[in-house]
Order: structure tokens, then C-alpha cells, then sequence
């Protein structure tokens, strides 16, 4: 499978992409609003792609989700979005065709054999869904960071930031008969990394030091929000997922929805764990996740 890895950096996106790029055949990086807004995500992926020093080409994508104003999670991820480091200048460029077209094309270019791994709001994705159905056909595989699987939010009270970050376009995604792998919050809550333990086990190399200082006030946030030492790398498990599916210990294959309305549903992701709905399950849905695999995944991207 090649893939495409859609993204909104992001530290967790970091985290991700740096494991992408050693473990799977990516094709391109497609951007989207999210963390921060498109102009700060682009900035941060070319600069990934500069530390990296990866020929993978980086597209520009949605800059508003499809219906309501734009949010974003500056307070967890820093104001640029990557810590807030000392940064130097961006040498990387962005292709010029749109993410989305970029999307279709490797598609039709590539029917079948073409895995998107979803690292921020659906955008980009419902899209290109808008503009060409035929995607559903030509996309072999889905892995998606996104939703929640007990309704705990965070970002409304029951909004995960991807889903509650573009509802409309997470619900469309879900509903569209693409195969998915659903990476919902929860399990990547449980599988938090103390940054003392990455310390000792990324090494001292210039793109793990980088990766570390970008943390640092992630970590921040975590312990004065959650009051747990540690850092929460959501992107990475699901990026991880897409590598070795071994790494989803515990699934179930389910129907899932997103909510789009009331006054508090919006963004949650609704389950029918009882099989009620009498819905055909649309998700393979993420309940556990190897925590070692995880790791191991990041110190390889890192070596
Ligand atoms: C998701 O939201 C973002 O802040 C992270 O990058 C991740 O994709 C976790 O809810
Ligand atoms: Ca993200």
C-alpha cells in the first residue's frame, strides 16, 4: 500500500510522520487546518520535511472546515503549533496543485493500492469525497485519528479535536463505505509517554533532541489539564496502526456515526456497540493499543 498522510501539524503529528516516513510508502503529505491554522500547518510540515530531509511532497489543503468558523488547539501544541522552538527558516517548498486534487489523482493513479492516514480534521478528505465519489472505490484503506469510543471529549465534552474540529466533514468520512480503521482518543490516552522515558529511549540525535523540545510543552498541558506526567502522542498509535496492524490489540467492528447537531452532541461519535441501529458495521474501531509496539515504531523513525 502507498500512502498519503493528511495532516494538521501538530506535535503528535510529528510524532507520526517522523514513524511514517521510515515505515511506510508515503506518497505525499496533504495539509489541513486543524492545530493551527493552514498557513502555520504548512509552515510546520515543510519544516518536517526540511529535519527530515525527505523528498515526500508536501500539498496545501483546506485552510476552514466545511460548515462552521474554524477552531484550533494552540493552547496544546503552542502557539506555531510545534512547542514554539527557535526554528530556522523553511527551505522546503509546497507543490502547487491543491491537496485535494493531489488526493483524487493518486487515486485514479493508483486504484486500490492507495491508504490515507488521517491525522487531523476530515476536510481535505470529505473533499475530495464531494468532488469525485469514485474515491470510495479507488482508497484501499482508512486509518483515521479521530472520535472517541466512551463519548469523553476533549475538546467539547464529548467532542474528540479532529471530529469537534469539522463535524459535517468526520460524519460524511464515516458514512461514505470507505474501509476504516478508527484510532479514537481513548486508547491513546491510556498509552501516555513520561518524557523521561523518551529521553532515554529516542537517543541524542538532532532529530530526537528537536522532537523532545517540541514536547516540552505539550507536557506542560497534559500535567496542569490532566494532572498526568506525560505525553499524550495520539497521531503516532494511529500512524502506528497503519504500519503494523498487529499494533490494535483489542478492535470491534462496529457502526459508527457523527453527531452534527444539538446543543452538546455536536462532534460526538456515536457507537452502536449493541448492534441496535441495525446499521452494518462501518469501523473497525481501536479499543487497545500495543504500547511497546508503539514506541519501538517511534525509535525506528527516529534511527
Ligand atoms: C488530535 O487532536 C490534535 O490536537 C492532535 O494532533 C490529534 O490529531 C487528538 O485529539
Ligand atoms: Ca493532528
Amino acid at each position: 500500500m502507498k500512502w498519503i498522510i493528511d495532516t494538521d501539524p501538530g506535535v503528535d503529528d510529528a510524532a507520526a510522520i517522523i514513524a511514517a516516513e521510515k515505515g511506510l510508502d508515503v506518497l505525499a503529505w496533504s495539509v489541513v487546518h486543524g492545530n493551527v491554522d493552514l498557513d502555520k500547518a504548512l509552515r510546520n510540515a515543510l519544516f518536517l520535511k526540511d529535519l527530515l530531509e525527505t523528498e515526500t511532497p508536501v500539498f496545501s489543503g483546506a485552510e476552514s472546515p466545511l460548515l462552521e468558523k474554524r477552531i484550533n488547539a494552540a493552547s496544546v501544541h503552542g502557539e506555531d503549533g510545534l512547542g514554539d522552538l527557535d526554528r530556522p527558516a523553511v527551505i522546503s517548498r509546497p507543490e502547487n496543485e491543491h491537496a485535494v486534487d493531489m488526493i483524487l489523482e493518486k487515486s485514479r493513479t493508483y486504484p486500490g493500492e492507495v491508504g490515507l492516514l488521517t491525522l487531523g480534521p476530515l476536510t481535505n478528505i470529505a473533499l475530495a469525497l464531494g468532488k469525485d465519489r469514485g474515491l470510495v472505490e479507488r482508497i484501499g484503506r482508512v486509518v483515521i485519528m479521530g472520535g472517541t469510543s466512551t463519548g469523553r471529549g476533549n475538546t467539547t465534552p464529548v467532542g474528540e479535536f479532529n471530529f469537534a474540529a469539522d463535524p459535517e466533514a468526520a460524519a460524511m468520512v464515516l458514512r461514505s463505505g470507505m474501509e476504516i480503521t478508527l484510532v479514537p482518543w481513548e486508547p491513546t490516552v491510556e498509552i501516555l509517554f513520561p518524557l523521561s522515558e523518551l529521553e532515554g529511549k529516542l537517543g541524542t540525535g538532532k532529530l530526537a533532541r528537536t522532537f523532545l523540545a517540541m514536547c516540552e510543552p505539550f507536557a506542560a498541558f497534559i500535567e496542569k489539564r490532566m494532572g498526568r506526567k506525560g505525553i499524550i502522542l495520539s497521531d503516532l498509535v494511529a500512524a502506528a496502526v497503519a504500519i503494523d496492524p498487529q499494533t490494535l490489540l483489542k478492535g470491534a467492528n462496529v457502526f459508527a456515526a457523527v453527531e452534527t447537531a444539538g446543543q452538546w452532541g455536536r462532534g460526538l461519535t456515536a457507537i452502536d456497540f449493541a448492534g441496535v441501529s441495525g446499521q452494518k458495521p462501518n469501523i473497525k474501531l481501536c479499543l487497545e493499543a500495543d504500547r511497546k509496539r508503539v514506541l519501538d515504531i517511534l525509535v525506528e523513525g527516529l534511527s
